[in-house]
């Protein structure tokens, strides 16, 4: 028998209670909790956990197949590495990220691309097929669009019902629901986008990919913070998250991988967003320094790690006297924190005037640094534009700074060396190494500082060479 029940649910974390709450336990935010009649949800639990015999246990060795030997390739090959080689059937896939930054461009031209393999059904709640036809013509290459139509299937549904139903008829290889906001469980009462709706919906995607052997990718909106809506919840679900992220007003677009369960979490594919769709970037770091002013004051080049690959970029700093007694320190690109960090150290340590003096640093191209090994650029692009003096142009900076101003080791040293090395960078200032096991590439020319002015000094030094 049908039973429903009302709870309320938190709109930011998930959390459910039994009556409302002014301010979660969970995420600490205000007013988040609406109410939701549920419909019958427990015998449906039951009915899904009990489906077909087959879930025995089985030994690990008569068990068949790999994610690897199964996985279908995908020529869009900064795609194909954010998702770890491939589209792993049966795999659920979520990405997220800010409206208008490209996530159904690059989901239609996966579409286009893997329907040459196999049926794809296109399932999108917010735009008409003649919309997405057009946006497929804007897309297609010279090779003929319309010989792929005819295993790409677009549809305009936002019943999960009517979408299962669909997938029933068509039995895609890889479904795309574009956005996982938009669509709604007739059998609960609560609107479309809502937490239980997001739990709901994408826990029947799961169960269909886990059944079928199905791929679905799900797209999901970003909130103002910087989450898919209806947040973390789904990344438990999923198997795969990936963000895409980039400034809007850039054309860079970095696909990021957060979670995978089928590969290397951390992974980066760089992308370009064109009048034709999104394009990769085989060499990122050569796009990233593509209109970098040689010789300039304030110009630094770091080199970070994104995932498994070094990528190099530009990191500007800029000084300007503040107009009233509160000196700003603003920071595009990297974390604000970081930044406070580095103009304290640059100020104590190295009696830099920055205490009457704006700071700017902007990360070029759109990218965002998190990781520590680009503070040695950072403070050199600022010493450089408080000191009015440009570091030597093929030069690059590697290394974290610590608050008395010594210079800390980072991972990958190699790798990073390697890869200014092969843009033509002719030399490169690293932390003081203590263990010199690894073996670091020639073709540039290594110096070693153990603070920050060593390191600054070497920077300015090798300019005058
Ligand atoms: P879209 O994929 O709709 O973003 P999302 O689904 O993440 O909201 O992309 C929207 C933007 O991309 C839009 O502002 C126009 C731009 N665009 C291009 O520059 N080139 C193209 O070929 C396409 C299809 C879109
Ligand atoms: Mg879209």
């Amino acid at each position: 028998m049908a039973k429903s029940f009302t709870r309320f649910v938190c709109q930011s974390c998930g959390r459910t209670a039994a009556k409302a709450l002014g301010r979660c336990p969970q995420c600490g935010e205000w007013n988040t909790y609406t109410e939701e009649l549920v419909t019958d949800e427990p015998a449906r639990r039951v009915a899904s956990s009990h489906g077909s015999g087959s879930n025995t246990p089985k030994p690990l060795t008569q068990i068949a197949g790999g994610a690897e030997s199964e996985r279908m390739p995908l020529s869009i090959g900064e795609f194909a590495r954010v998702l770890g080689g491939g589209v792993v059937p049966g795999s659920l896939v979520l990405i997220g990220g800010d409206p208008g930054i490209g996530k159904s461009t690059l989901l239609l031209q996966t579409a286009m691309e893997m329907a040459a393999q196999g049926r794809v059904l296109y399932v999108s709640g917010e735009e008409s097929p003649s919309q997405i036809k057009m946006r497929a013509d804007r897309l297609s290459t010279d090779q003929s669009i319309n010989q792929l139509i005819d295993s790409l299937f677009l549809v305009t549904e936002t019943n999960l019902d009517a979408i299962l139903h669909h997938v029933e008829q068509i039995k895609p290889r890889l479904l795309i629901i574009d956005s996982i906001q938009t669509v709604y469980d007739p059998q609960i009462d609560s609107s479309a986008g809502s937490v239980t709706q997001l739990r709901e919906c994408s826990d029947r995607f799961r169960q269909l990919a886990k059944s079928s052997g199905l791929a679905v990718f799900l797209i999901g909106h970003v909130t103002k913070e910087g989450v898919i809506a209806g947040p973390r919840l789904l990344e438990h679900m999923v198997d795969t998250v990936l963000y895409l992220e980039g400034d809007r007003f850039q054309s860079f677009r970095l696909l990021r991988a957060v979670k995978n369960r089928f590969g290397a979490t951390a992974e980066v594919g760089v992308f370009e967003m064109v009048g034709r769709g999104m394009q990769e970037v085989p060499n990122p770091s050569e796009a990233f320094l593509a209109e970098r002013v040689v010789n300039a004051a304030g110009s630094a080049i770091a080199v970070t790690m994104e995932g498994t690959r070094p990528l190099l970029v530009e990191v500007q700093g800029l000084t300007s006297p503040s107009a009233f007694g509160n000196p700003r320190r603003s920071g595009n690109g990297i974390d604000t924190n970081r930044l406070l960090l580095i103009t304290a150290v640059l100020t104590r340590r190295l009696g830099l005037p920055l205490a009457e003096q704006d700071v700017f640093v902007n990360i070029v191209g759109g990218l965002r640094i998190g990781e520590p090994a680009a503070d040695l650029a950072v403070a050199a692009a600022i010493a450089s534009s408080a000191w009015d003096r440009p570091l030597r142009a093929d030069i690059i900076l590697v290394g974290e700074v610590g608050l008395s101003g010594e210079l800390r080791t980072v991972p990958h040293t190699a790798a990073r060396l390697k890869e200014a090395a092969a843009l033509g960078f002719k030399s490169a200032v690293i932390p003081r190494r203590l263990r010199k096991n690894d073996e670091l590439p020639g073709g540039i020319d290594i110096q070693e500082a153990r603070t920050l002015r060593e390191a600054l000094e070497l920077a300015t030094l090798a300019r005058e060479k």
